[in-house]
């Protein structure tokens, strides 16, 4: 299979605009496409930071830049995506959201061309249910930040066909990182391991047996781990992390899954970890 030449982005937030950036970087030709010009375009410019941070550090050159945005087309109209042979889909994480962009794209593009979706908690299977090709439609799992995380889980949903699947394993090869391969179930390979783990951070804290600090220090200098897990927690955001969980436990009704009551009140508190200022420990402004 060649490859591929033309690729869409839909989303262009945390997510949609660090994995546009990486296809323009593999130098595909990619389409990025925002709900209106203010958001697509404060979009751009984190991908344009990006880059000259890089600049800034040694870690890129001026010519390199240009050729990156030069790949990357920006638009407002999901249509511009028509002519596209895969689709990222990094929209807000609403499973209505997700069917309607997901419905457009079907009607728009080739029935070859592949549909995938970034969600890190909603069913493929049922995103690919309001397609009238779920054969080409699957979950390209990637982690933040994009540019720099090796990582992308390809999530096979129950009518997943052959070739949709070779064409994203392609496109990640292409991109330079790794794909694991996993089944469409709550959390994938990467959260299924990982909830579980950050919650029992959480409730070890809870139970008075260490502080903070020591359960941090722990896991980073007796594991090689490259932070604890409750600066992890507060990376990934506790809000994010408590609705994950409540997914998972919903699902499987495994007691490691359930959010302990502390993460709850901390969510309820608006501790909600870097972005809100405070966590399990303070960040000033
Ligand atoms: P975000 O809120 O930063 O970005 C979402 C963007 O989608 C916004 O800019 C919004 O304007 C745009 N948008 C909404 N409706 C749209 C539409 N119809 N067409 C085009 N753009 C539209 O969210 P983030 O964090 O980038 O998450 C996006 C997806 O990626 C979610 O499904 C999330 O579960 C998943 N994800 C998030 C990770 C993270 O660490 N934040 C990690 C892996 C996956």
């Amino acid at each position: 299979m060649g490859a591929l030449k033309r690729v869409g982005v839909v989303g262009c937030g945390l997510m949609g605009s660090g994995i546009a950036q990486v296809s323009a970087q593999a130098g595909i030709e990619t389409w990025v496409r925002e709900v209106d010009q203010t958001f697509l375009d404060k979009g751009l410019g984190r991908i344009r930071k990006f880059l000259e941070d890089g600049i800034a550090k040694g870690k890129g050159t001026a010519e390199d830049r240009d050729k990156i945005l030069g790949n990357l087309k920006g638009t407002v109209k999901l249509e511009d995506l028509a002519p596209c042979e895969l689709v990222v889909e990094a929209v807000v994480e609403s499973m209505d959201l997700k069917r309607e962009v997901f419905s457009t794209l079907d009607r728009a593009l080739a029935p070859d061309a592949v549909l995938a979706s970034n969600t890190s908690s909603l069913s493929i299977t049922e995103i690919a249910a309001c397609t009238k090709h779920p054969e080409r439609v699957l979950g390209l799992h990637f982690f933040n930040p994009v540019p720099l995380m090796k990582l992308v889980e390809i999530i096979r949903a129950l009518p997943t066909g052959e070739a949709a699947f070779a064409r994203a394993r392609g496109y990640v090869e292409q991109l330079g990182k790794t794909a694991v391969l996993a089944k469409d179930t709550p959390g994938f390979v990467v959260n299924r391991l990982l909830v579980p783990y950050l919650l029992d951070a959480v409730r070890l804290l809870d139970s008075g047996i260490a502080s903070r600090e020591d359960i941090d220090n722990g896991m980073k200098l007796g594991c090689g781990y490259p932070m604890g897990p409750l600066t992890l927690l507060d990376f990934v955001g506790l809000d994010t992390t408590y609705y994950i969980a409540n997914i998972m436990f919903e699902e499987f009704r495994q007691p490691h899954f359930a959010p302990p009551p502390l993460l709850k009140r901390m969510v309820l508190a608006g501790y909600l970890g870097r972005k809100s200022g405070r966590g399990f420990y303070e960040y000033s402004k």
